[in-house]
């Protein structure tokens, strides 16, 4: 399997409820390894141009007035299948359609305020971790 580099967030409230160390120590369970952090609060902009995407649902708005209504957590994953593992650890979007045992289900309130992001491809990772971090930033690990 590949060893591949995933992108993270977690959201404000996550960080808020102060279960960042939750939520990286299932990351370390699960073999991922946390490669470049940081806590920032988001501007507008920068929150606006992550989700550009979506930017013509509905809820785009309040997406975006969430994620700049206090800090949150960068991160950058590093592991085998990592892309797949860190979306398999967060659950489904919405909490109350989440497995049991995963992120969104334990820990998150709402398909609103979902507790993490996590990117869903390869492409839309690279694409992700270098709206963020630039590579002096980034620390592999050589063992
Ligand atoms: S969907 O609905 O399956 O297309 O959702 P998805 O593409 O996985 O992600 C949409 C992102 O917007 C956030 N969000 C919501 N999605 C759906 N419905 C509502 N009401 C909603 N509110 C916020 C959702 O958490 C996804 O954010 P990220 O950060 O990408 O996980």
């Amino acid at each position: 399997m590949a060893v591949e580099r995933t992108f993270s967030i977690v959201k404000p409230d996550g960080v808020q409820k102060n279960v960042i160390g939750e939520v990286y120590r299932r990351f370390e369970q699960a073999g991922l390894k946390i490669i470049a952090a940081k806590m920032v609060q988001l501007t507008q902009a920068q929150a606006e141009g992550f989700y550009a995407v979506h930017k013509e649902r509905p809820f785009f708005k309040d997406l975006v007035k969430f994620m700049i209504s206090g800090p949150v957590m960068l991160q950058v994953l590093e592991g085998e299948n990592a892309v797949a593992k860190n979306r398999e650890l967060m659950g489904a979007t919405d909490p109350k359609k989440a497995d049991k045992g995963t992120i969104r289900a334990d820990l998150a309130n709402s398909i609103d305020e979902n507790t993490v992001h996590g990117s869903d491809s390869l492409d839309n990772a690279k694409i992700e971790i270098a709206y963020f971090f630039s590579n002096t930033e980034i620390c592999p690990r050589t063992r």
